[in-house]
């Protein structure tokens, strides 16, 4: 019953540059594995970069995502807000830049816990797919997949590795 108190109240923002390439793909993976768990999370996606805002996933992320049975297309990216930092629990980078950016902007007070996604299974950068060719997607959901399965494994057991 406590884990179930947890889960209900649990959130996850997965961030990277342009939202448009790897945080839609943590984002759809995610939230395919909440549903076979049926953990109650919220889950969202955004990036600290502004460039892309209000648009659909890179095409190439939308087809790898098809690729694995999901369909990604009706996200639109967003940039990060300060207030993301009180309205979610788990703050989730793809890389050390993303995370660095996140830390400086980190509001006083924030209730968001911040990791790099990979940290949750031994470390490292989900690596921007955006300038390489298609096949580079396929790993990032690789990546994206292990990572949200790790992450979903800790918040259940409230482990999460956080800064
Ligand atoms: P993402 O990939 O951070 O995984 O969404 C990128 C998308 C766009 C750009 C860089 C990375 N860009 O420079 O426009």
């Amino acid at each position: 019953m406590e884990s179930m108190e947890i889960a209900m109240t649990t959130s996850v923002l997965f961030v990277c540059l342009g939202n448009i390439c790897r945080s839609p793909l943590a984002e759809g993976a995610m939230r395919r594995l909440v549903e076979i768990e049926a953990a109650a999370i919220r889950i969202d996606s955004a990036g600290t970069g502004d460039w892309h805002i209000g648009r659909a996933p890179d095409p190439r992320a939308q087809a790898e995502a098809l690729r694995q049975g999901l369909d990604i297309s009706m996200l639109r990216a967003r940039q990060v807000t300060t207030e993301d930092f009180h309205r979610f629990d788990h703050i989730v980078a793809m890389d050390a830049q993303n995370l660095a950016d996140l830390l400086a902007m980190r509001p006083e007070g924030a209730q968001a816990r911040l990791s790099r996604l990979l940290d949750h299974v031994g470390g490292g950068d989900v690596p921007d797919p955006y300038y390489g060719g298609d096949d580079g997607f396929a790993e990032t959901f690789r990546l994206v997949e292990s990572g949200a399965r790790a992450l979903l494994q800790a918040i259940s057991g409230q482990r999460a590795t956080t800064l």
